[in-house]
């Protein structure tokens, strides 16, 4: 269990919601607001940067996302590219090491020649680590683990006794980064949508009524000190964590 001095959490988990709602309140059509949430991501990225946190996992779009208006994902996808094509230099110049994760193979060869670029270009920066969830869903993610660990035990290289949490957990697509500390959701809904169901078992969760476009660095401080009141006891007694942390 890592807790730096100032309480800020190691690793943050973002369900960036109300993109539409926020178009429609304007008179928008949906994409509009997808686009007005690109600088929110950048205000998040710059601001997790600054607060010294070393991980920060956004969720753009989910596996049921797929279902929605074949406009609107065109839409999001084609912004995906432009971000990409915009963002890439300047995450590169603040030492932001950019990694997808998700069916990245349901994705266009355009857009998954962008990511493998944009993650290959990154690769050696040692600052934040920006996880960008596309096409993901949290079960799919468990399944997928699951259907791993299957086939190294069918192949005789893993004995089923040994499959636990640990075995499981190293197929995740965030195999190797410490769970969320704290999921900030905006939009208003109570939720996590199938995000990371497995690596969020112990984050503490934020909620805000404010839509994912008018996001912002208060905001987000907003979170990172509601964070830092909370007594993280992973199952254990109030008494048994103060002497811990004595
Ligand atoms: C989140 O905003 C972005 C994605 C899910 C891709 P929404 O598009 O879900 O916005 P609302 O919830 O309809 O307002
Ligand atoms: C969750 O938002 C997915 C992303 C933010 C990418 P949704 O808008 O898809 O979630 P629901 O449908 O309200 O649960
Ligand atoms: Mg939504």
């Amino acid at each position: 269990m890592h807790e730096n001095p100032a309480n800020i959490p190691r690793h943050v988990a973002v369900i960036m919601d109300g993109n539409g709602r926020w178009a429609s309140a304007r008179g928008k059509p949906r994409h509009a607001g997808h686009r007005a949430g690109v600088k929110s991501v950048r205000a998040t990225v710059e601001c997790a940067a600054e607060r010294g946190v070393d991980y920060l996992t956004l969720f753009a779009f989910s596996s049921e996302n797929w279902g929605r208006p074949v406009e609107e994902v065109s839409k999001l996808m084609g912004l995906f590219v432009e971000a990409l094509r915009r963002e890439v230099d300047d995450l590169h110049r603040n030492n932001v090491k950019v990694r997808f994760v998700g069916a990245l193979e349901q994705l266009s060869d355009g857009l998954q020649k962008k990511i493998a670029a944009a993650e290959s270009r990154t690769a050696d920066n040692t600052g934040l680590v920006l996880n960008v969830a596309v096409a993901y869903g949290g079960r799919w993610d468990i399944a997928r683990a699951a259907q791993a660990l299957a086939a190294r035990a069918c192949s005789g290289q893993l004995a089923v006794e040994d499959i636990g949490e640990d075995t499981l957990e190293a197929e995740l697509q965030l195999a190797g980064v410490p769970d969320p500390d704290l999921l900030i959701r905006t939009g208003g809904e109570q939720r996590i949508s199938n995000f990371l169901l497995w690596n969020l078992a112990y984050s503490e969760l934020w909620f805000t009524e404010v839509l994912w476009p008018d996001f912002d660095k208060a905001k987000f401080d907003a979170a990172l000190a509601a964070y830092a009141q909370k007594q993280r006891r992973f199952g254990h007694t109030a008494d048994q964590v103060e002497v811990a942390t004595c």
